[in-house]
């Protein structure tokens, strides 16, 4: 049966690159499989040292980021890592059958542990295996995610395969990245050549999901282009990455294919074209800021669903877990 899992970083701000390369999708997909689960993965975000005030605060922000967005708490699972303690048990198992040859070709490592890798901590580099158990302790068959995990997916269908053939079964299963949309890799605003993220130390770089209408308008109209018009067909943005991004965005927002905005759009200056986009972006931004703000103001509700929803996620891991320890051979008693 398909099940859809994903997860996001309670680690800092929620960018445009986040609801666009994800969230949005998550939207979509609670409609289209019988089962998604939608996870804040509070395990992966201490892989870099952070504040416990804090963690619980954006752990909080992005659930209500999740239900302000349209994820429905009485259809998708919503819950955080931690709270269901089968990640990190299943998690042991893959750092056994994971080689630590592949962690090595892991390019988001690399980018994050820097030219210090030694400083590095350890769960840093396990990350992916981490990554890999979240997937796999709910058999998911589709990932939904932006193009920079890609290869995280790819590696959890190694440890899968690894797995089955190790033990001779046939037990996890092979599952697929989702990256759908216009917008599987945001650019940053600044630089189109560079993906848009949380931790680009210009904030005129990004689109925070906490800015407010000005700062949204301010910010597209200040992105870097070139100083030619929309080109009338998508081929002419080739070699144009800032322009590309734009289009991009405006489709993704808008749910339509970028080759249709082009279009619609081809001709325009972008004096004419980034007020488009900034009202467009506006309109549909606002009101998931506004609603989060207003989950924000009294979270019982929001911790009453995190609740409830670790519930439903161990009715599923817990089987799983079960099954893979009696496959291993470790006694159950
Ligand atoms: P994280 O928290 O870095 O990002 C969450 C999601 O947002 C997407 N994303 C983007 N998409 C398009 N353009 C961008 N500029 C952009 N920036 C971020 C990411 O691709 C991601 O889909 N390792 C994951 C979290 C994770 C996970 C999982 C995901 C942990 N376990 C299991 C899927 C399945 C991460 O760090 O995402």
């Amino acid at each position: 049966t398909p099940r859809v899992f994903s997860g996001v970083q309670p680690s800092g701000g929620l960018t445009l690159g986040n609801y666009l390369g994800a969230v949005r999708r998550f939207v979509a997909m609670q409609d289209e499989f019988p089962e998604t689960l939608y996870c804040m993965v509070d395990l992966h975000a201490i892989t870099v040292w952070q504040d416990p005030a804090e963690l619980r605060l954006r752990t909080r922000q992005l659930a209500a980021f999740y239900i302000a967005a349209g994820l429905n708490p009485e259809k998708a699972i919503l819950f955080n890592q931690s709270a269901v303690p089968e990640h990190a048990q299943l998690a042991w198992v893959f750092n056994c059958v994971a080689r630590i040859g592949w962690m090595n070709r892991m390019t988001q490592f690399k980018d994050k542990a820097g030219k210090n890798a030694e400083k590095a901590s350890l769960g840093l580099y396990a990350y992916p295996s981490l990554m890999a158990a979240d997937i796999l302790i709910y058999h998911a068959t589709h990932v939904p995610v932006g193009d920079d995990q890609k290869q995280h997916v790819e590696l959890t269908r190694d440890i899968a395969a690894k797995f089955n053939h190790d033990y001779g079964v046939d037990f996890f299963p092979m599952t697929d990245p989702v990256i759908e949309g216009e917008a599987t890799r945001v650019m940053s605003l600044r630089d189109g050549t560079k993906k848009m993220s949380k931790s680009d130390p210009s904030d005129a770089s990004r689109i925070n999901m906490s800015d407010d209408a000005d700062t949204i308008a301010k910010k597209i109209r200040k992105a870097k282009t070139d100083p030619e018009p929309l080109p009338s067909e998508l081929e002419g943005l080739k070699d144009r990455p800032e322009a590309r991004n734009l289009v991009n965005i405006y489709a993704a927002l808008s749910n339509r294919t970028a080759e249709d905005v082009i279009a619609e759009m081809g001709g325009k200056q972008f004096g004419e074209f980034k007020p488009l986009l900034a009202d467009l972006a506006v309109e549909i931004l606002s009101p998931i800021t506004g609603e989060m703000n207003r989950l924000m103001d009294d979270v019982s509700e929001i911790d009453r669903v995190l609740g409830r929803g670790a519930l439903r996620a161990r009715a599923i891991a817990e089987p799983v877990l079960k099954q893979t320890y009696e496959i291993v051979g470790f006694l159950q008693p």
